[in-house]
């Protein structure tokens, strides 16, 4: 097959494997464009808590619905912002309240499927780099370079609270944090819409004992040798 010269790259992997600051760091060594899928939908999630609509209506939500929340998407050159009533959303993204409850949005058709436009809006000129959990397989199936990230829970659970608390967090943080990401992996891999697994094609790289900078030059290898660039 012949390849983009705009090739879009995935990255697709469970919670805390390292995705999106792998994705980050790839897209700026190529000058690409990173879309942080997960970000929209912690974003859709933010506003539904904001607006105050109840759990128990989130079912019903049509994209009439969805799009009056007011969430918007703008991608100039590298850079993606989302913003929520025209404020930037940054780190209320990233809040334990959006994050109990991001998988329940996340599960939602109605949610995937309003998404599924602006996620390929962001990429339709290619030269991107694409982390969630349905970047190869539903969202851009065409994609040059699908790469799946693993790692251990115990890991994936250390890092997503050094990141969160920039400290090396102790043994009893990270078994109640292993026991939420579990949860949310769960959820993820089960919905009948779109649930992670690991693409066709896919390079699976385990970053459990692996040096960040050699993760990101074995994916920048990858993308030399699959693509024109
Ligand atoms: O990667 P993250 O923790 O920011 O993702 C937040 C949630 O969104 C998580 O429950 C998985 C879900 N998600 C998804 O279902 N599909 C994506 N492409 C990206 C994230």
């Amino acid at each position: 097959m012949a390849r983009s010269r705009r090739p879009v790259i995935t990255l697709d992997g469970p919670a805390g494997s390292g995705k999106t600051t792998t994705a980050q760091a790839v897209a700026k060594r190529l000058g690409f464009r990173h879309l942080d899928s997960g970000a929209l939908y912690r974003a859709l999630t933010f506003a539904l808590l904001k607006e105050g609509v109840p759990e128990q209506e989130w079912r019903a939500l049509e994209a009439e619905q969805l799009t009056a929340l007011n969430v918007e998407v703008e991608a100039e050159g590298d850079v993606v912002n989302i913003y929520h009533d025209g404020v930037l959303l940054t780190s209320d993204l990233r809040s334990p309240e959006v994050t109990s409850s991001v998988s329940a949005v996340a599960g939602l058709p109605a949610v995937r499927d309003w998404l599924l436009d602006v996620q390929r809006s962001v990429g339709a000129h290619g030269n991107l780099v694409a982390d969630g959990r349905d970047m190869g397989t539903v969202v851009f199936p065409d994609a040059d370079v699908k790469i799946f990230l693993v790692a251990s829970l115990e890991e994936r659970a250390r890092r997503r609270l050094l990141q969160d608390h920039g400290r090396e967090p102790d043994v009893a943080e990270i078994q109640e944090e292993a026991r939420r990401i579990d949860q949310r992996d769960q959820a993820d891999r089960s919905r009948s819409h779109s649930p992670l697994r690991r693409p066709e094609h896919a390079l699976e790289v385990d970053t459990t004992g692996l040096p960040f900078d050699d993760q990101v030059s074995l994916i920048l290898r990858r993308v030399k040798d699959l693509t024109p660039l």
